[in-house]
């Protein structure tokens, strides 16, 4: 392993994933033994500078103070790594915006001695950057200024970077990632980069530490069988809200993520008030199978006045689609992509609760756990357990454990 050392050179706008994709990277390298560190610009930055340093105007090109400070700031981080290198270090990962042409210059011409692999990570998808914005502005950096007012200076420093951003993918090895996506847009690896088949694999390996997913509690439409609707919690479910509450409290939960339904948001509640401090999240893509013309129906309504719906439904339950509906087939495609949020939003958070349905449940399941499709929609999902998965390249886990 002696020569096998490596620069990595994150490059993207701020609240692209590009520190969660480094952390991520860090872990799984020194997993495998290889000791890896991150050099963080805006860390360095928040340290070694009194002043406050929140506001946008610092990070506009015409600056000339804010340019040279952070000019000095990268240029003690690229000499750290190299320190790191050159000192039993093999896996030096620079992450910051890395913006500038002028900046990949500097970085280049000074860490001369082993390859650089620059990595671009991108996401343009708004909602995911305002949820990603609002959780950076909520930092101890901001805390002087009104979310709004927060909001607003992180976009306009976005502004600024933009100004100077050019993609780095005219350099010799070169990643285009989506980080929402986990997936590789682009490469160009001339080189001979070490470690590159792990790193790759990384990149794209959806890693989660420990994963709750759990069944909203019992609700009214539960007792007669009824499905889809917004019914509310029972006096049993929202007593089974309260002990996943008290069960959950001693697990430090930041983001507990839910449909957008009132059952699954009355079941996060009680748990989220436990913990110290967090956030809900309701996303609409884990909202239970929409049963189109049998909305709030019961499954007996359903056979008695729908008896071809209930029919077909039975003999292909994975691909059937509810008439003005959804089936389980077509409900795949928002399931990952609410799980993707989850993963982007998360940052390698080491618990992540989300509150779903049956149906969402099964789905959410099947995406971690491989499960013949005409399986999928059986997997038992009770309500007075829940689900653990823990997922990475080369282990999984997969518990259903009461709480009770
Ligand atoms: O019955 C509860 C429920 O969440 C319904 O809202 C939903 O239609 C159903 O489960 C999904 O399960 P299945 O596909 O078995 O009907």
């Amino acid at each position: 392993m002696k020569n096998k050392k490596l620069y990595i050179v994150m490059v993207g706008l701020p609240a692209r994933g590009k520190s969660t994709i480094a952390a991520k990277l860090k872990e799984c390298l020194v997993k495998d033994s290889i000791k890896a560190r991150i050099f963080n610009n805006g860390e360095l930055r928040r340290k070694t500078i009194p002043t406050n340093t929140s506001f946008a105007e610092f990070f506009d090109p015409r600056n000339k103070e804010g340019m040279s400070i952070r000019e000095n700031i990268a240029l003690i981080n690229i000499k750290k790594a190299q320190r790191f290198i050159n000192n039993g270090g093999y896996v030096a990962i620079l992450d910051a915006t890395n913006a500038s042409l002028k900046r990949r210059k500097l970085i280049s011409r000074k860490l001369n001695d082993h390859p650089i692999l620059f990595i671009e990570c991108i996401n343009d998808n708004d909602e995911i950057l305002r949820s990603s914005i609002m959780t950076k502005v909520s930092t101890q950096e901001f805390i002087h200024l009104s979310k709004e007012e927060a909001y607003n200076a992180f976009n306009d420093r976005i502004s600024y970077y933009q100004q100077i951003y050019t993609s780095p993918e005219k350099e010799k090895n070169y990643i285009k990632l989506d980080s929402l996506n986990n997936c590789i847009i682009k490469e160009n690896i001339e080189n001979s980069v070490p470690y590159y088949g792990q790193i790759r694999d990384f990149l794209v390996t959806d890693t989660l530490k420990n994963l709750y997913i759990i069944r909203h509690g019992e609700t009214f439409f539960n007792l007669e069988n009824r499905i889809g609707g917004d019914s509310d919690l029972t006096e049993k479910g929202l007593l089974q809200a309260r002990s996943l509450a008290n069960y959950f409290k001693r697990i430090r939960i930041p983001l507990i993520f839910t449909s957008t339904k009132k059952r699954a948001v009355q079941t996060a509640k009680p748990i989220m008030e436990r913990q110290e401090k967090g956030t809900i999240i309701s996303l609409p893509e884990f909202d239970e199978i929409d049963s189109g013309v049998c909305e709030c129906m019961t499954y007996k309504e359903i056979k008695e006045r729908m008896p071809n719906v209930y029919k077909q439904r039975k003999m292909d339950k994975y691909n059937y689609i509810y008439p003005d509906g959804e089936g389980y087939i077509t409900m795949k495609k928002r399931i990952d992509q609410g799980l993707k949020k989850v993963l982007f939003l998360s940052q390698n958070a080491t618990n992540i609760m989300i509150i779903g349905h049956q149906g969402v449940n099964r789905m959410i399941l099947s995406h971690f756990l491989f499960r013949r499709e005409e399986d999928v929609p059986y997997i038992y999902i009770p309500q007075d357990k829940y689900y653990y998965i823990s997922s990475s390249q080369n282990r999984k886990v997969f518990q259903l454990k009461k709480y009770q």
